[in-house]
């Protein structure tokens, strides 16, 4: 059976986005796959070490999403990469071997400076982000690693790094592949990618009444000024949920009315806001039953962490024995 791994760094809460972008794609390989899925924790230093106090607790908030979801620790190994050193060990030894240009070239890595402004990326650290990525990665030697395109690079990364450290020592590691998620596109309320930082998120634990204040006032095609003026589905950012969440009859009734200035935009919405806030239900149920045991997400988290910990320990005994050390 094929391994995978993949990680969120703990941004606290998740939102819909996570779940077409991630999630739902996780529930899938569960099933299929011997998966490792982990909170990101050190990674989440890289951009904001001087913010650290917030992440015991978004983590707990991040893997009780995760878990209302229906990740299955049954199933898959759910960690946290700080409880796991070896994962620290795996990168100090890969940055002996890895040269700083392949970091500095990281598309990921110039886009990330580009973009986060007004934050120190000035870092060893942030520069070694992919590096310890691929420790996290290597460590279970995994043959499949489910990601987004941005993170594309640094999966290729690693294959990289892997095809180094069998050549240069023994060959024990094998060349992971990117599972590059096929990812729903689910605009923010804004139109712009749906993100926790622009304020324009459905959260997974939102509930029914705010999610329909939300989406009732989500941006639709600006051409529809006026009830009476006729719009174009394909121009609108909510009409995307409907592409998603509604049956082909709502699609084909709302973008007739649509463009007949039939429907106006919130009886429109109305239709796909009832499939949104019943696909949440039972996610929020779910949480809401957590929320009141958190010593159980803490005692999931330390059973997971203890199993990825036992073959974290195996793999490192294997790459000491490599080098000799
Ligand atoms: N860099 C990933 C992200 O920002 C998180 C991550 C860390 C990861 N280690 C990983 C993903 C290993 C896959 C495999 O989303
Ligand atoms: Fe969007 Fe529906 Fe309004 Fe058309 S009618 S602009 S699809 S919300």
């Amino acid at each position: 059976m094929d391994t995978i791994v993949s990680g969120m760094r703990p941004t606290g809460r998740l939102h819909l986005g996570h779940y077409f972008g991630a999630l739902t794609n996780w529930l899938k390989l569960q099933a299929d796959y011997r998966c490792y899925f982990f909170v990101a924790d050190w990674h989440a230093l890289t951009t904001d070490y001087a913010t650290p106090q917030g992440i015991n607790q978004n983590t707990i908030e991040m893997v009780m999403d995760w878990l209302s979801v229906g990740l299955d620790p049954a199933k898959a190994v759910v960690f946290r990469q700080s409880r796991v050193k070896e994962h620290a060990e795996l990168h100090l030894l890969y940055s002996m071997i890895v040269p700083v240009p392949w970091l500095e070239r990281n598309p990921t890595y110039k886009d990330q400076i580009k973009e986060l402004i007004g934050k120190d990326l000035s870092t060893y650290g942030f520069l070694g982000y992919p590096v310890l990525q691929a420790a996290d990665i290597t460590m279970y030697k995994a043959n499949k690693v489910p990601v987004g395109v941005d993170q594309a690079p640094h999966v290729e990364l690693t294959r990289e790094i892997v095809r180094r450290f069998n050549q240069v020592y023994t060959p024990i590691f094998p060349e992971p592949e990117v599972l590059l998620t096929e990812t729903q596109k689910l605009p923010g309320l804004d139109g712009r990618k749906m993100s926790k930082s622009f304020g324009n998120a459905v959260m997974l634990s939102d509930s029914p009444k705010e999610i329909d204040q939300k989406l009732s006032k989500m941006i639709t095609d600006p051409a529809r000024v006026r009830r009476s003026d006729p719009g174009e589905p394909e121009k609108c950012p909510a009409f995307q949920f409907h592409k998603i969440y509604s049956t082909p009859e709502e699609i084909a009734e709302v973008s007739q009315g649509c463009r007949t200035a039939g429907i106006g935009c919130l009886d429109c919405k109305k239709i796909m806001i009832k499939h949104v806030v019943a696909q949440l239900a039972p996610i929020t149920e779910k949480r809401a039953a957590l929320e009141q045991r958190p010593q159980d997400v803490e005692d999931i988290l330390l059973a997971g962490n203890r199993v990825a910990q036992h073959k974290a320990s195996e793999t490192m005994t294997e790459v000491r024995e490599a080098l000799g050390l």
